[in-house]
């Protein structure tokens, strides 16, 4: 299927170009801002995330039928622009548009390809002047389409067997709501979400309400923190639910469908622990709220950090919750800049994960290291750069990520030092996001040392250095 799916991402291109000169043709003099960009040039995602703005909420309003496998929403967008804008781009794949409005008037709407161009009324062009903030609103509905990943992996919105759940790294989040899905532009969520009553709609950060009307369940969730797209999710289904609260103020809310829960009992128990271990080594847990999703066997094909609460397709062991938990930490809280930086990720999750062994398996970081090391699959590129959108969740992402992280450590020469670079690195970056250099630079200026020699030959270095 390659060469159709290149032919569809090829199409996007000359269209909203087109679509842009035919709607400015009907411009008539005034205030003369330009069309934000299609795409903010990821090179894994030339057009993923848009130009000319940077969103600071979304008010998702959707309604859930798993039975019809229909989706209606409204996507209540509010973005300040950071240019003059007379147009601008969502991303949004599949779904039909029923309307548009920008500052409450209807706005000129154009589908090509995942791109969706709003064109304000003449009258509110000016509110969308460089440093204003304005508020879109998209309604739309339809069937979701499941986005297949450069791996073939499926995902976006995934039927389950008694609902749905909504994964996105890194494209999938189109396939639910339009929006600016890159990492870098990050926002805070505000998900509504009715569905059957009988059914749970569990979403990122803090339930706020759930009540029933006319027979249907409507749950309110907030996600105050910054939160990039790929992160947000949306699980329906028949969950048993549980809320409680960590020593540390945390709450909890764990969603576990019932053909998982006595498998995923006692790992889910572990939470708590997890956190307040987790966060000794990479400083305060960055979000109010946190728990887990727990689908049935098969549901996804893979585990993601959705923000807050994870989601496993089925029973996880504990060392992938402590991988999952980590990215709460690395990747959540401090979001990679772009794709390339996806190491940053992994990389910490994997140390993570090399460290609990360490504390609670007996088994020393320096022999995860060694098999790492050992493994030829986390020698085929380096972790700074995989070769394509294909590569992004490889093993050297991961295993040679971790490597990088503990090879810091070996220059640091010292544990307490080297957890305080670690700690002093998700507080400088709490609720952004962080690129490889700035990975680098940090740790060059806090260590006051010229680690080249070190990026050279683990990070960005194709061969394997020897370990001496
Ligand atoms: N970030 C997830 C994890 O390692 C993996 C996401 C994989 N995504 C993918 N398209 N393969 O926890
Ligand atoms: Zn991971």
């Amino acid at each position: 299927d390659r060469p159709a799916r290149r032919a569809a991402r090829a199409r996007p291109l000359l269209a909203p170009a087109l679509a842009l000169a035919l709607l400015g043709a009907g411009c008539t003099g005034g205030v003369h801002g330009t069309p934000g960009a299609a795409g903010l040039r990821d090179p894994y995602f030339p057009g993923l995330g848009n130009g000319g703005y940077d969103v600071t909420h979304y008010g998702l309003t959707l309604d859930v039928d798993p039975a019809a496998d229909r989706l209606r929403g409204t996507a209540r967008i509010t973005a300040r622009a950071t240019q003059d804008l007379s147009a601008f781009h969502l991303d949004l794949f599949g779904l039909d548009v029923e309307r548009a409005t920008v500052e409450g008037r209807p706005a000129a709407v154009n589908r090509a390809g995942k791109e969706l161009t709003l064109r304000p009324a003449a009258e509110v062009e000016e509110r969308l002047r460089e440093g204003r903030t304005f508020t879109a609103v998209v309604r739309y509905a339809g069937s979701p389409r499941t986005v297949t990943d450069a791996e073939g992996e499926e995902e976006g919105w995934l039927r389950t067997a008694d609902g749905a759940v909504a994964l996105g790294e890194p494209t999938g989040s189109m396939a639910w709501f339009p929006g600016n899905h890159h990492p870098s532009d990050k926002a805070a969520y505000d998900v509504e979400i009715t569905v059957p009553e009988g059914l749970t709609a569990v979403s990122n950060g803090e339930l706020v309400s759930r009540r029933t009307v006319d027979g249907r369940a409507v749950h309110r969730w907030r996600t105050a923190e910054p939160m990039a797209s790929h992160l947000a999710t949306v699980a329906v289904g028949r969950f048993r639910t549980r809320q409680s609260v960590t020593a540390d103020g945390i709450r909890l809310f764990t969603a576990v469908d019932p053909a998982s829960a006595v498998a995923s009992e006692e790992v889910l128990d572990r939470i708590p622990a997890v956190l307040a271990w987790s966060a000794k080594k990479f400083g305060p847990y960055p979000f109010r709220s946190a728990g887990a999703v727990v689908e049935r066997k098969g549901d996804s094909s893979y585990a993601l950090e959705t923000q807050n609460r994870p989601v496993f397709p089925g029973p996880p062991g504990i060392r992938l919750l402590v991988h999952e938990l980590a990215h709460q930490w690395f990747g959540n809280s401090v979001t990679p800049a772009a794709w390339r930086d996806v190491w940053l990720n992994e990389g910490f999750a994997t140390y993570a994960e090399w460290l609990w062994a360490a504390d609670h398996e007996g088994a020393p970081v320096e022999e995860s290291f060694a098999a790492a090391y050992a493994d030829d699959r986390n020698w085929a590129f380096p972790p700074a750069g995989p070769p394509a959108a294909v590569d992004l969740f490889d093993p050297p992402v991961y295993g040679r990520g971790a490597m990088v992280v503990h090879r810091v450590r070996l220059a640091v020469d010292d544990d307490r030092a080297f957890f305080a670079l670690v700690r002093g690195w998700t507080k400088a970056h709490r609720h952004g996001n962080a690129s490889t250099g700035d990975f680098t630079a940090y740790v060059e200026e806090k260590t006051g040392r010229d680690l080249t020699e070190l990026w050279d030959a683990w990070l960005y270095g194709t061969s394997r250095p020897p370990a001496d």
